[in-house]
Parts: C-alpha cells; structure tokens; sequence
C-alpha cells in the first residue's frame, strides 16, 4: 500500500510537471488523480481491508499525497494561466504608434446660423414663430394675399405647379393668412415665419429657385407705420450693428398698403459707396407694408377695429452680408473649405 501511495505520488507529480501543457490538461491529470473515480479515492476504498493499526497510516500518507498533488495543481495551473496571459497580451497587442483616425467636428450651416440670429432678435421683441407648409395652395400663396388669379404681380413669382391650385409656396406670406385664420376677435399677433420659398428663377450668384425667407407680421389695436419703421430699425441695428441706418422706398405689394422696399446703410462702407452697394451707399434687404385691409378681412379681421404690418426678408441676402460673401451658391454647394470658415 505505502509503494503504491509513493508511485502514485510520482506518477502525479510527472504528469503534472511534464505532460500538461494547458489549463485543460492539467483538469484532466487532476480529475486522473483527486476525482471521485480517481486512483486516489480508488486507494482509500482498499483502505478496509487493512488493520486498525495500519489505518492511521496509511491514512496519513493518503492524505499527504492529496495534499502534495493539490499543491503542485494549484501552482501548474497558475504558471499556465501566466502563460496564457502572456500569449495573449503578445497576439492581441495595438499599435498606438499608428496616427489615428481623426474625427472632424461639425457645426450650424452659415444660414441656420443667420436664421437663428434673426429669429434670437424677433422673439426678444415678444415674437412668436410660426410655420406653414412649402407645398401650398393658390388661395393662401396668393389669393388671401389680394392677388386673385389674373393678377399682374403673381408674374414676379411664378412657380412650380404641382396642379393648377396647388404650387411650391413662393413666399412666407401665406403663413400670415393661415396664422390670422387661427385666431378670433381680432385678436392680437406678433408672428415671425421662416421657410423655404421657391421660384422659376435662375440659378446664378443672386439667385435661386430655392431660398430661405422670413416673413413678420404685427396685428392689434393702433399698429402705425411709425411702429414697422422702428421694429425694423431695431432690427437692422442688432443684426447689422448700432451705426446701421434704414431707409424705406415707396414700392408695391398687393397685400400691403402703403408699402415700402427696406434698405440698411451698406455693411461694408458704411454710406460712402462701394462695390457691394454699388456706389449709392445702401443695400435692400426687405420688403414691408401695412397689412391691405382687404387681406384683414379675408382672414377673419375687421380693419375697423384693427390694424397691422407685414415685412418679408431673405435670409440668404442677411447672411450674404453679415460673412462678405459675394456668391449666394456657396451656401448651398456644400464645399467644406467654404463650410468651414464659420
Ligand atoms: N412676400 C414679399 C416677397 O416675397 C415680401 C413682403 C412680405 C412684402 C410682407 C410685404 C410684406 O417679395
């Protein structure tokens, strides 16, 4: 019994040491060995035919040898998980000395920024901000604006037509309509609109068949053209600056009477004449008015009781200024080398 307790702690102790290459070898030489079947278990099953004497014994030295083959397990199985590590840190291992892949930051496109300037100025004023669709009908683009069907303005705007009634809107305007419809008793309004608007028009570096407008309209009791004029001076200061001057050229516009073509002192000479103000010293940026009574009334209003104005501006002339830009397809060519500059 003792030899066989002796080569079996030598047969262990070999294959521990020299024929377990891996984690899972080494469970099976411990299952081989310690397990329930295992030749040591195996052993103290023969434990019963011994003497009293002899038990102790042998029972010390089965002992020993568990304890002995549990120890040497414990440190092969360290030793191979080292092993392990290291095989796997040496196949796994990143080359930070690689340049790395750069991830370029985005930011607002120069019109949304202009947009959000110019919608930042008319909500200090108390300003609402509406929105109405870019596929509209004949009646809000140009029938509740007073411009009915045979109507020599509408040939200033013409569109694209989806059916004969309805149309790519060709203005903000429509939106007054809509909005004042919204509302009962003549009740006040003091709305901004922005939006796409859309045009047959060329494609060139003042203009597009598509382009941003902001449209403004104030209805309540009183309203003068002494308040458009100073809302749009107002305006013009806190978007082009304090020194900025405003100046209103008697025009035409079937929704509003009087109207008014808007200019602001030229961004760049400030007055003295230059190439972008083309030498008179101011640039137009608006069209305003006081809202035609006849489009009061058809939107529900009494122009008895009430009165407004109404002021439409393109936004990408706005941003044309504001950064110098002397081509308005650059906002919309996406090239980053213009994009980003702002
Ligand atoms: N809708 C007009 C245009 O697009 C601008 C405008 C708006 C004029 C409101 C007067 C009042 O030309």
């Amino acid at each position: 019994m003792e030899k066989k307790i002796k080569d079996l702690r030598e047969r262990a102790g070999d294959a521990i040491k020299n024929s377990a290459s891996n984690l899972k070898e080494l469970d099976e030489i411990r299952v081989k060995f310690l397990g329930k079947k295992g030749e040591l278990t195996g052993l103290l099953r023969g434990m019963s035919q011994l003497t009293a004497e002899e038990r102790p014994i042998i029972g010390k030295l089965v002992n020993e040898a568990r304890a002995e083959i549990e120890q040497l397990i414990a440190e092969k199985n360290s030793e191979l998980k080292a092993a392990e590590l290291k095989e796997k840190l040496a196949s796994e291992k990143i080359d930070v000395t690689l340049p790395g892949r750069r991830v370029h930051e985005g930011h607002l496109h120069p019109l949304t920024l202009t947009l959000n300037r110019v919608k930042e100025i008319f909500v200090s004023m108390g300003y609402t901000v509406e929105e109405g669709p870019e596929v509209e009908t004949d009646y809000y683009n140009f029938e509740a604006l007073n411009l009915p069907k045979d109507h020599p303005a509408r040939d200033m705007q013409d569109s694209f037509y989806i059916t004969e009634e309805i149309l790519l809107r060709t203005q903000t305007s429509p939106v007054q309509a809509r909005t004042m419809e919204r509302h009962k008793n003549n009740e006040p309004i003091r709305m901004i609109a922005p939006g796409r608007v859309y045009r047959r028009d060329d494609y060139d570096a003042s203009h597009s068949p598509m382009f941003t407008q902001v449209e403004g309209l104030v209805i309540d009791k009183g309203i003068s053209f002494a308040d458009l004029k100073g809302t749009l001076e107002d305006f013009s200061k806190k978007i082009f600056g304090e020194k900025t001057k405003i100046r209103l050229r008697p025009s035409f516009f079937p929704f509003t009477e009087p109207s008014a073509e808007v200019d602001v002192s030229c961004v760049m000479c400030h007055g003295e004449g230059c190439k972008v103000c083309q030498g008179t010293g101011w640039l137009e940026i608006l069209g305003a008015g006081m809202v035609h009574p006849d489009v009061l009334k058809m939107s529900g209003y009494d122009p008895s009781k009430v009165s407004g104005f109404a002021f439409g501006m393109g936004i990408e002339r706005i941003a044309m200024l504001s950064y110098g830009l002397d081509d308005m397809r650059l906002l919309y060519d996406n090239d980053v080398r213009f994009l980003k500059q702002f």
